[in-house]
């Protein structure tokens, strides 16, 4: 399953972060306010516990989340969503999967992985800003499987019809919140019309 965020002012946000002529600060900013809209319906299944609360009136039915939330940026890019989704759920951990694309085969290579404990048991958000050819996201979903995890949620800024197939192919289970589902890839597995190299663009590198 996937979900394409279509409120406009995710669309506005998009409008200017896709714009070659956003320089890295602005990026980082629309990076972030992107990241909570998506990952706002990205969280609507948590679940919840019922609680009393005492207000200064009476005794509320109030309810507070009941998971234990692990949300695993996808390094580099992925960094640049994390301050969106922490503003959303604070007490979230962090778990950080280091993968790059290789330039040649365009499959990802893994150098990193540090995963807090509870990613066994709670709810896994992946972020990265770009879902393309889908080998990171997949691969990643396939660590955190064997690392024990059992609910996977993807939120991404842009994905491509190839990369969200490929991720559903392999994981049928996980779903896929993005800002956009773009047109496709080009010949350098580069999604079109993208934004680009989001970890240069985010980083201000290249
Ligand atoms: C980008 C992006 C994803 C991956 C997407 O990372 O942030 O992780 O490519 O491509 P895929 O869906 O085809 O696997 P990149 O390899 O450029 O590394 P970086 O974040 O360190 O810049
Ligand atoms: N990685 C990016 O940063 N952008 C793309 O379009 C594809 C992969």
């Amino acid at each position: 399953m996937h979900e394409e965020i279509t409120h406009p002012c995710v669309q506005h946000k998009l409008a200017l972060i896709r714009d070659v002529d956003t320089g890295h600060k602005k990026f980082r900013e629309l990076a972030t306010e992107i990241t909570m809209f998506v990952c706002y319906e990205a969280l609507k299944g948590l679940s919840v516990n019922e609680v009393d609360v005492e207000t200064p009136v009476a005794t509320a039915k109030c309810h507070k989340i009941a998971e234990e939330i692990v949300v695993v940026p996808i390094l580099r890019a992925g960094v640049g969503m994390l301050d969106g989704i922490l503003s959303l759920v604070p007490s979230a951990r962090v778990g950080f999967v280091g993968l790059y694309r290789d330039e040649e085969t365009k499959e990802p290579v893994t150098y990193y992985e540090k995963l807090p404990k509870e990613a066994k048991n709670g709810v896994c958000i992946i972020i990265d800003p770009m879902l393309a050819t889908g080998g990171s996201t997949v691969a990643t979903i396939d660590l955190l499987k064997e690392s024990g995890a059992g609910k996977i949620v993807v939120v991404c800024i842009v994905t491509c019809p190839e990369g969200v197939q490929r991720v559903e192919a392999a994981h049928p289970d996980v779903h896929i919140y993005a800002a956009s589902v773009d047109e496709g890839l080009n010949e350098k597995k580069y999604i079109v019309p993208g934004l680009g190299d989001a970890g240069d663009r985010l980083f201000g590198t290249r």
